[in-house]
């Protein structure tokens, strides 16, 4: 993600030379059959996720609620460290959490009570896509120290043929972590 309301429509891995169409990067609907997914609202390109997610059980959230009309119907106006507020205990099957780390999201207490309430929610076996920009002053505390995150296993994505995805585009990042 080079900044807020801009859209790269093509990446690359540069660890794998796999390049992978924006539009067509299937983050909600073919990983999993059985989907209760959960993303950040945001921008309004990012209306093609509702798409994806047709006939499964779409959740998003985002703090300031000016952000509703970027969202799914079912939309939650909240900070994030407090989704147990709005979920019960492995409820979702997938979490995307994109822009947020080192956007909003930049405080290590904060960082800790988010992550471990994504743990929370996920259903054993659920996924977390952490879309982060791997670029200095973007990133608020190196993944490897979130104590949060060591409750879940790096998830190797096949078709990304990685645990993390680095795009050629802006150093915006995807890493992918289970339950
Ligand atoms: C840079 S935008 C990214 C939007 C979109 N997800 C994207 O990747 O393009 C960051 C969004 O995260 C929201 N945000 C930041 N910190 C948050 C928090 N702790 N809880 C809920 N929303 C948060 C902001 O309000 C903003 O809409």
């Amino acid at each position: 993600m080079s900044s807020p309301g801009t859209s790269p429509t093509a990446a690359t891995d540069t660890r794998t030379g796999a390049s992978w169409s924006r539009s067509s990067f299937p983050l909600c609907c073919r990983v999993l059959s059985r989907v209760r997914c959960w993303r950040w609202a945001g921008e309004p390109y990012e209306a093609f996720y509702n798409e994806f997610c047709v006939g499964r059980e779409l959740w998003t959230i985002d703090w300031d609620a000016t952000r509703r009309p970027s969202g799914a119907c079912n939309h939650v106006v909240d900070n994030v460290v407090n989704l147990r507020d709005h979920f019960s205990e492995a409820y979702l099957d997938l979490v995307l959490m994109k822009g947020v780390f080192g956007w909003g999201l930049n405080e290590k207490g904060a960082i800790e009570r988010a992550f471990a309430a994504v743990h929370a929610v996920l259903t054993p076996g659920g996924i977390i896509v952490l879309g982060w920009n791997d670029t200095p002053g973007l990133v608020p505390v190196p993944l490897e120290r979130v104590q949060a995150l060591r409750q879940f296993t790096p998830y190797y994505f096949p078709p990304l043929r990685g645990t993390s995805f680095w795009c050629s585009t802006a150093a915006h990042a995807y890493s992918f972590f289970v339950k």
